[in-house]
């Protein structure tokens, strides 16, 4: 293992998309950002130097961080943010994971420009679970503003109602042709010799979007999700919530088919709201002078177009994640929880505000969109969360009594109780070191079913379960997979339905959960947990690092 060093600069730099052309912030001008490559046991010192206007904290999404909560980076959780003109060293260990993960920012919806990938390498000499593919290709999918995203949302939390959509999808940055005005350069093109195997290492990086990828003509091989192994299985199109990854096995055709291909995306859509929908188009291109394509105009396209589902295809969704397996071996066993010490119960969903006197509000009845987690709509702290807690600061800054279970049980995914108000705190949960725990999350049809992708910081969990209908604590849980489920960061909580997950708290910090849909996010769907020291020295989190911000 060896230590790593990364600067990354927060500056401005102007980028042109769609025709258009903004400053933006980025991470030493690139956009998406520089990648990290680390291996399985590395140590990485990331300097953080903010030369904009903006607060900015960087979260290193999947990381586990074991003891090193003081990284993990999202602003107000776990640090108070880096002010401008100041600098932050982000200090962490990469301990048992290897695959792909990423980094984005951590405040307000800076995440829009400032987001890379993450690859982990397995250590020297361990070979991957499969054969080494021939090339490694990160594929990033994205979400472009023509407007400034923070403008967005800040006009949308001022009216009350839903915010602008992007203008277009990208991978990789790049919208490609199927928008009006994609310029020559607007295209990631991946170019591919056949007969040989590629590891496409796919991120959602998209805000407010879960998207359904396929490459016409080709199918891949899934075969490690967030980072963790999965038994590997074919599929022609396949689903990626915000803050998921995927290494997939791509087969190049033996012989030189003469063509190019579309590699597309676009959403899976089942919320009540606005949304987006068009698709995003990169090019996969087998070598040969002939095929270029000298223009990428709409009159003239490459050959091949692949077909994905309909937008709110919830049956696909729900058929392709239960196809998602550990590996289970006994080099990478799955560890899953066969005890549960406690169960919680979580609805999570869409609600609403009152609007403030003296406003006028796009809500439903005049009021103000709000998201919540068992009815609680999660208050930002104006101080960090971990610091209140590792000096025993807590009294002012938050309350550790977070309903384990909805205050007013209603049918969940039946007709939508009347009162759709949420109410708002800063509510967590404590759990001793080393508690087993078992979650259901529930999608309420509170203003519509929608898929919400949770995610857990500091942890993996395993998805035991998911269904459709409100979750029946009698019947359900004899179903439970405790086998080999799939590990995992994030989880699409199935829209009108649950998902049950477990995992040991054994990383002791205060761990942000939260929807990875930007808009909820901001809307409160969030919540955290505390998770308290052990005995033995390996078990408590360490003191903060002299460098940490200050709020
Ligand atoms: Cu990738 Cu708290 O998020």
């Amino acid at each position: 293992a060896v230590t790593r060093h990364y600067k990354f600069d927060i500056k401005l730099q102007n980028v042109t998309r769609l025709c258009h052309t903004k400053l933006m912030v980025t991470v030493n001008g690139q956009f998406p950002g520089p990648r990290i490559v680390a291996r399985e046991g590395d140590h990485l010192l990331v300097q953080v130097v903010n030369h904009v206007q903006n607060n900015i904290s960087i979260h290193w999404h999947g990381i586990r961080q074991l003891q090193s909560g003081w990284a993990d980076g999202p602003a107000y959780i776990t640090q108070c943010p880096i002010q401008t003109g100041q600098s932050y060293v982000y200090n962490y260990t990469i301990v048992g994971q290897r695959g792909t993960l990423w980094w984005h920012a951590h405040i307000s919806w800076l995440r829009s420009t400032v987001y890379g990938p993450i690859i982990i390498l397995p250590k020297r000499g361990v070979p991957y679970p499969f054969a080494k593919p021939y090339k490694e290709v990160p594929i990033i999918f994205g979400e472009w503003f023509n407007a400034d995203p923070q403008a967005v949302i800040s006009q949308a939390l001022k009216t009350g109602g839903g915010p602008n959509v992007s203008d277009a999808y990208t991978i990789n940055g790049f919208p490609g042709p199927l928008y009006n005005c994609s310029a020559e350069g607007d295209t990631f093109k991946l170019k591919v010799k056949p007969g040989k195997t590629y590891m496409l290492r796919l991120i959602n990086a998209a805000l407010n979007d879960e998207l359904f990828f396929s490459i016409a003509n080709h199918s891949v091989a899934i075969v490690d999700v967030d980072a963790v192994y999965v038994k590997p299985f074919d599929t022609e199109t396949l689903l990626i919530t915000p803050g998921q990854t995927t290494n997939v096995l791509l087969k190049t055709k033996p012989h030189f088919p003469n063509a190019t291909f579309f590699m597309t995306a676009r959403p899976y859509a089942t919320g009540p709201g606005t949304f987006d929908n068009s698709t995003v188009a990169a090019i996969l291109e087998y070598e040969s002078p002939q095929t270029i394509h000298s223009s990428l105009s709409n009159k003239n396209l490459p050959l091949f177009k692949p077909t994905l589902p309909p937008l709110n295809d919830t049956a696909f969704a729900a058929n392709f994640t239960r196809k998602l397996r550990s590996l289970a071996t006994a080099q990478f066993p799955a560890k899953v929880p066969q005890k549960v010490d406690r169960r919680f119960f979580f609805t999570v969903g869409l609600g609403t505000n009152p609007c403030p006197k003296n406003q006028t509000c796009q809500g439903p009845n005049g009021t103000k969109l709000a998201a919540s987690v068992n009815n609680i709509s999660f208050s930002m702290p104006t101080t960090a969360l971990l610091q209140a807690h590792f000096f025993g600061q807590s009294n002012s800054v938050y309350t550790t009594d977070f309903p384990i279970t909805p205050i007013f049980p209603f049918n969940y995914t039946g007709n939508p109780p009347n009162n759709t108000m949420v109410s708002n705190g800063t509510r967590l949960v404590v759990l001793p070191f080393n508690t087993s725990v078992e979650l259901i999350m529930q999608d309420t049809s509170i203003l519509g079913v929608e898929s919400h992708p949770l995610h857990l910081h500091g942890y993996n969990f395993f998805v035991v379960g998911q269904g459709f209908g409100n979750f029946d604590p009698n019947k359900d849980p004899a179903k439970f997979n405790l086998v080999d489920p799939v590990e995992r960061n994030t989880v699409g909580v199935p829209s009108g339905g649950w998902v049950a997950i477990r995992f040991l708290a054994d990383n002791p910090g205060v761990w942000f959960m939260h929807c990875h849909l930007e808009v909820h996010l901001s809307w409160g769907l969030k919540m955290a947990w505390v998770v308290l020291d052990g005995k033995l020295p390996s078990q408590k989190l360490i003191p903060p690092p002299a460098d940490l911000p200050k709020c």
